[in-house]
């Protein structure tokens, strides 16, 4: 949900649809109004503060919180990073910014070695539109921000090491947890149906490698286990009214996917999925 702006023409530049480089971009987001709370420093057992922490209480989690009073910026190992510029109300992101931002990150992420490849600048960019609601130019790229992204590509091109990173530039009440869909199989052929339910109907996910895992089997039973489960989130979209959502990562294309999953969950994948494609030729980074 965003913010309406009184004036946005004043700071929404025509060249909004630029990168980089070129111009930053405003947005305006409702949390902004009153700061933010760095995911990262959001103890998960409590949402407690200083005031309303109850004096009864004798093991309270440590107040760990860091409020930012600006969210466009985001401090990493005591470093403060500038994602763009802060009127008060809304950011004006600058992609020169969230770059260096990513590039930092993602070298605590994943080591020194960690790069932002030219190649990769435009998927980078239409993720970066996608979670900060970037409404002009998701409507350009044709990205619904309500939905989910289904990111694909080649293997080793580096789609995990980008939904692992971009959830960092957004800071989000609901941020997504990335769990391979092997692990989800390996879980079903343990507790059955419990876990179609927990991965099914709770927060957002993104399911890694999609459509490569195997069947589940519990008690003999062989189950397409990911196909139940994103009917399961499909529904969960649904009733939650779009804010639960679904993202994944695949190395298949869309035949490929409702073949394994079938026409019905395939149509699902429609409407909870916004497709980001690398290109074919995108080569393993493992290499
Ligand atoms: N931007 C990058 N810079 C350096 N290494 C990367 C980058 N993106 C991915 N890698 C490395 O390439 C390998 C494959 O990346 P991964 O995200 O797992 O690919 P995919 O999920 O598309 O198969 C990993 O070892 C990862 O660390
Ligand atoms: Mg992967």
């Amino acid at each position: 949900m965003l913010m309406k702006e009184k004036n946005s023409s004043s700071i929404m530049s025509p060249d909004i649809g630029k990168l980089a480089t070129e111009k930053p971009f405003a947005i305006g987001v409702p949390w902004l109004q009153t700061g933010w709370i760095d995911q990262h420093y959001i103890p998960k057992q409590t949402i407690q503060t200083k005031i309303n922490c109850p004096k009864s209480r004798t093991t309270c989690v440590p107040l760990n919180l860091k409020i930012m009073e600006n969210p466009s910026k985001i401090i990493e190992d005591d470093i403060e990073y500038s994602l763009g510029d802060f009127d008060g109300n809304r950011v004006l992101y600058d992609f020169d910014k969230i770059s260096i931002y990513l590039n930092a990150k993602g070298k605590l992420l994943f080591g020194d070695q960690f790069r932002i490849y030219d190649e990769d600048k435009d998927i980078i960019h239409k993720l970066c539109y996608y979670f900060i609601k970037d409404q002009k130019n998701c409507q350009k790229y044709d990205i619904d921000p309500r939905k989910g992204i289904l990111l694909s590509g080649p293997v080793g091109c580096g789609k995990t090491t980008l939904m692992t990173l971009l959830r960092h530039i957004i800071p989000t009440n609901r941020p997504y947890d990335i769990i391979p869909c092997r692990n989800v199989i390996f879980s079903f052929n343990h507790l059955g149906f419990k876990t179609v339910e927990d991965y099914g109907n709770t927060k957002s996910f993104c399911f890694d490698d999609l459509g490569i895992e195997p069947m589940g089997r519990f008690y003999g039973k062989d189950l397409n286990v990911m196909g139940e489960v994103l009917l399961s989130r499909y529904e969960l979209f649904i009733q939650s009214k779009q804010r639960i959502k679904t993202h994944a990562t695949t190395n298949l294309d869309a035949d490929e996917l409702e073949e394994h999953y079938g026409h019905r969950v395939r149509s699902r994948m429609r409407k909870l999925f916004n497709i980001i494609d690398f290109d074919e030729s995108a080569g393993d980074k493992r290499k």
